[in-house]
């Protein structure tokens, strides 16, 4: 099967202050001096999309939103709309992260919702799925996460970029990660899941696994077959440790 690019993208959550543009700007310098061997992509808070969009110039790191409203402007208060997110200098977003669905009670529905409104401004959506421990220790995990495809994947992504993140919501940030074949078995499950919805047009989005990816263990999981990228949360804060999972490629 033709395999994408792979993408490694780094999820600050609500991390992130002025001086931690530094941290992109190290990024920055070492991949202009030693280019990657993938794409490269940091969500730092919406607070920073534009401030890091100036300072990356459009260069090897490319910018995205973590989160976005379902409607184009209005009376949402604290929301930010996906057009808001690409007039910042985004030009990806994480859709329907476990902590917003957890969090936040968002839905399939409403996951598939804001990825409409994504395409719509020019984003290429990152859809997260992911099992809870309860529904691992159920052995439900793959039925879980194949329906949350089914789910919170429009048609409409058939065509456009587009990629998924499968994050065990038990391995994220605990420094748990589940076994290399049962990454693989899921991300598997996945990539059926997507071409039963979208028939051939679901045969190249990269499918990232996230999960307490380190630098320790990127290469064994970057090496598991349909494992197309990484979705890294707190060891994409320091430019040095992500460094060392993109060079893991
Ligand atoms: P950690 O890498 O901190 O486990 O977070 C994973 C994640 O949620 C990325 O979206």
């Amino acid at each position: 099967m033709k395999q994408s690019v792979k993408l490694i993208a780094g999820n600050w959550k609500m991390n992130g202050l002025g001086r931690d543009l530094a941290e992109a700007e190290a990024l920055k310098l070492a991949l202009e001096a030693d280019p990657a061997a993938c794409r490269v992509v940091l969500c730092p808070p919406a607070t920073l999309i534009e401030r890091m969009a100036r300072l990356l110039g459009g260069g090897a790191v490319e910018l995205g939103g973590q989160d976005c409203h379902a409607s184009t402007a209005g009376a949402f208060t604290g929301s930010v709309s996906a057009g808001m997110l690409t007039d910042a200098g985004a030009r990806l977003v994480i859709l329907g992260h476990s902590e917003r669905r957890a969090g936040f009670g968002e839905s399939d529905a409403d996951v598939a919702a804001k990825t409409e409104a994504a395409l719509a401004a020019g984003l290429e959506p990152i859809i997260c799925v992911g099992e809870t421990l309860e529904q691992r220790e159920a052995g439900e995990a793959i039925a879980v996460v194949s329906r949350q495809v089914a789910g919170s994947v429009p048609m409409s992504v058939a065509g456009r970029p587009f990629a998924l993140a499968y994050e065990p919501v038990w391995a994220i940030g605990t420094g748990l990660t589940p076994t290399l074949e049962e990454i693989e078995a899921v991300h598997r499950a996945v990539r059926l899941a997507l071409q039963g919805r979208l028939g051939a047009a679901g045969d190249v989005a990269p499918i990232l696994y996230g999960g307490s990816v380190k630098p320790a263990n990127a290469a064994d999981i970057l090496a598991v077959p349909e494992v197309g990228g990484a979705l890294v949360g707190g060891a994409s804060l320091k430019a040095n440790d992500f460094l060392d999972i993109i060079r893991a490629v």
